[in-house]
Order: C-alpha cells, then sequence, then structure tokens
C-alpha cells in the first residue's frame, strides 16, 4: 500500500496536472508513438487526431489516483475500460510504456515543479494503478478462453454482407473451419483491425454486435461516415473493399452495457446507429416474453433507417410490445410527454445514440421521475464520468 506521504502529494498535484492535462497527454503520446511506433497498431489514430483518448487516459489516471485509498470506488468505471483493452489486446508489458512517458511528459510540461518527490509518487501510483488493470484484464482474457474464445484476435471469415439501408450495411463473420463461435451477451461489441491501404498502420474499430447471439455468426452493422474525415477510413473500407471470403481480424465479444434479465417494463430508444445493441437486446428476449417493451426508434428518414422491420417484426412477435418509429425529416422528435407514455412504471430504460441524443433523452427520463439505476446506456469515455 502506498505511504501516507505519497498519497498527500498524489491529491495535492492532481488538480496541478489537470490543468495542464491537454498538453501533458499530447506530449505523453508524441513521445511514446516516437519511442514506440509499433503501438500505432493499437491506438485509434481518429481518437489521436481529435485529442479525445488523450485526455481519456490521463483523466483516468489522475481520478483513480484520487482514489488510491481506496480503488474499490472506482472498480465499475475500471471493469469498463478493461472490457475495452481486453477487446483490443492490451497486455501487461504495455504499462510501463505508458507509466514511463506519461512520467517523462509530466515531467517535461512542469519542469522544475515536478520535484523528484513529486515524480516519485505519480510513480508509484501508476504502480498501483496498473497493476489493478493488469489483473482484471488478465481475468476477462481466461474468462474469454473459458467461454471457447480466443485471447487476442483470430482470422474470421467475412461469409456475407448486407444492405440495411441508403447508409448501413451489415457483415457477417464465421470461423473459417465452421465451428461455431462462442455466445455472447445482446449489447456486447468486439474489435476487428484491419489494414486499409494506404494507411501505414493497422486500424482497430470497435462495433456492436447487431443481433441477438446467432449461429449465423457475428453480425456488425456499419454506418458509412463521410471519407472525408479520419473516422470515414474504416467504415468506407468495409462497405467498399471488404469482399466475402476476405478474412479479419477480430476479438471475442466485450462490453458491459448489456440487457439485464428482468421482468420489469422494458423501454429501449434509439438514435441513429445506435439502434445496434438495442436491437439485439429486443431479438435476444424470449417470444413468450410477457415483460411490457417498446421501442422508439429516432432517425432521419426512412432510407436511412436500419432494422425497422426487424424491429416491428419482433414487436409482432412479443405478446406485449410496440415500436414507435421518429423520423426527424418529418419533424417528428423524441419528447418528454412521449417518453412519459412509453415509460411505464419500474421500466428499465436503454438508450444508445449520439452524445447530445443521450444527453437529451436521459435528462427528460430523470425529469419524469425515472431513477438513475433503470437508466441504462453506453457512455463513450467513461474516464469523464469517473474524474467527476
Ligand atoms: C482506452 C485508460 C493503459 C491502450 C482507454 C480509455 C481509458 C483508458 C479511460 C477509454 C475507454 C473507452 O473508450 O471506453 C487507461 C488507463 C491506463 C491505460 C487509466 C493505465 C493505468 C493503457 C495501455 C495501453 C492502452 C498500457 C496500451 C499501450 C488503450 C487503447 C484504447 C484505450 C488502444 C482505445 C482507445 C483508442 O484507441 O484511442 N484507456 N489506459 N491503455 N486504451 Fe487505455
Amino acid at each position: 500500500m502506498l505511504k501516507q506521504e505519497t498519497i498527500q502529494i498524489i491529491k495535492a498535484t492532481v488538480p496541478v496536472l489537470e490543468v495542464h492535462g491537454v498538453e501533458i497527454t499530447k506530449t505523453f503520446y508524441k513521445n511514446m508513438f516516437q519511442a514506440h511506433p509499433e503501438l500505432l497498431n493499437i491506438f485509434n489514430h481518429t481518437n489521436q487526431e481529435k485529442g479525445r483518448q488523450q485526455t481519456a487516459l490521463a483523466n483516468t489516471v489522475y481520478a483513480a489516483a484520487v482514489h488510491i485509498e481506496n480503488l474499490e470506488a472506482i472498480l465499475p468505471a475500471v471493469m469498463l475500460i478493461a472490457h475495452k483493452h481486453r477487446s483490443l489486446g492490451i497486455l501487461p508489458e504495455h504499462y510501463p510504456i505508458v507509466g514511463e512517458n506519461l512520467l517523462k511528459a509530466i515531467k517535461e510540461v512542469l519542469g522544475d515543479a515536478a520535484t523528484d518527490d513529486i515524480i516519485n509518487a505519480w510513480a508509484e501510483a501508476y504502480g498501483v494503478i496498473a497493476d489493478v488493470f493488469i489483473q482484471v484484464e488478465e481475468e476477462l482474457y481466461q474468462k474469454a478462453e473459458n467461454n471457447g474464445g480466443w485471447r487476442l484476435f483470430r482470422p474470421l471469415k467475412v461469409a456475407k454482407k448486407v444492405v440495411e439501408s441508403d447508409l448501413v450495411t451489415s457483415v457477417y463473420f464465421v470461423n473459417e473451419d465452421g465451428s461455431a463461435l462462442p455466445a455472447y451477451e445482446p449489447g456486447q461489441y468486439i474489435s476487428i483491425r484491419v489494414k486499409v491501404p494506404g494507411v501505414e498502420y493497422l486500424m482497430n474499430r470497435q462495433y456492436t454486435l447487431s443481433q441477438a447471439s446467432a449461429e449465423d455468426g457475428y453480425r456488425i452493422s456499419v454506418k458509412r461516415e463521410s471519407d472525408q474525415t479520419p473516422n470515414g477510413k474504416v467504415s468506407n473500407f468495409i462497405h467498399d473493399d471488404l469482399q466475402v471470403g476476405d478474412l479479419v481480424d477480430v476479438s471475442v465479444p466485450a462490453g458491459l452495457f448489456v440487457l439485464e434479465e428482468t421482468t420489469a417494463p422494458i423501454t429501449f430508444v434509439s438514435g441513429g446507429i445506435g439502434v445496434t445493441p438495442l436491437n439485439s437486446m429486443l431479438q435476444s428476449l424470449k417470444d413468450d416474453a410477457t415483460n411490457k417493451v417498446n421501442f422508439i426508434q429516432c432517425a432521419r428518414n426512412e432510407k436511412v433507417v436500419a432494422f425497422s422491420d426487424d424491429i416491428q417484426g419482433k414487436v409482432n412477435a412479443l405478446p406485449n410490445a410496440s415500436y414507435t418509429a421518429l423520423y426527424s425529416d418529418e419533424n417528428k422528435q423524441i419528447t418528454k410527454e412521449l417518453l412519459a407514455e412509453r415509460v411505464a412504471d419500474n421500466a428499465d430504460v436503454y438508450v444508445c445514440g449520439p452524445v447530445g441524443f443521450m444527453e437529451a433523452v436521459i435528462k427528460n427520463l430523470q425529469e419524469i421521475g425515472v431513477k438513475d439505476e433503470k437508466i441504462h446506456y453506453e457512455f463513450f469515455g467513461p474516464a469523464m464520468q469517473l474524474a467527476k
């Protein structure tokens, strides 16, 4: 355990580091990728360009350091990150590289203000935090293997591609030898690792599995992003270049945004491509499930909406379910009043969509009295939540 003195130094310096957070993390990534360019095969280049991951990692280290005496308190956030790390194949030997470069960056940015005492305290704290992640991730690797899966990436074959709408195409992955893939929980995602022509390093992306665990393989449903943005590189590659029969490196399903078993009513609220985990959850309900179910799907219009037929079909099969599609091009928006009608007493509500959409829906749900523990959503950037 850390000495009281070390803990005091950590707590006293967190605010200083946070002020210089962006500068420290930019310096950290620049130095780290210079010394270890092979890590560019792991990190998401888009996040780098947008500075997203730059703040996520450092903020989490700072936030975890604040809770260093009671790391149990932040275990839920650690678990979310560990799932992401496990799906990307992050290994124990990566941690010292991150630690060394983070400390160097702190020293570089703070200059003389970063005394030996401060640097040593942070080195110790980072060690403790890294050990927690390494241990939790090892448990997840073992769980993946014990569940009939594999540790890192395995080449899976593209069995078919299906155009779902003007914007969304699904890809089905299967084992090359035809054997079954491990089952997963509805709402989970996989990481894929691809070589995009013209891009020097491998690119990793997470995509939600968009159907319930099924025998025809892992299905992802990818929205085509603008090819003018770094975001669009992988999605355009998948839409235009990836062929049936190709092999793609895939990791075992991961993630904690999953449907919890319940007899309570359930409302699903999706925005755009956020429909993928929610469709998977809906489809996984047994046809005789007696839960009252409401599915609200928001999209721009009928041409770009995905899975509306699947959702309608499942809703028809369930004894007590309804479906509402709202198209913004027809001026139909989700409102507090509509939510009040569609969210039954004691319902669990699952929300997924763009960040602004989720914030608005969650605020409305809170205003109509839905308790926080009944609102389930995928938060992009647990670090931010943790840091609060
Ligand atoms: C993602 C924290 C160590 C590689 C993340 C995220 C956080 C985080 C908060 C965002 C999670 C999300 O998007 O859901 C940390 C902390 C670490 C640590 C606190 C140390 C204690 C590492 C190490 C590596 C690594 C050692 C590998 C060298 C990644 C990658 C992502 C990620 C590749 C995905 C996002 C991206 O590609 O930009 N980490 N991380 N992390 N982490 Fe870590």
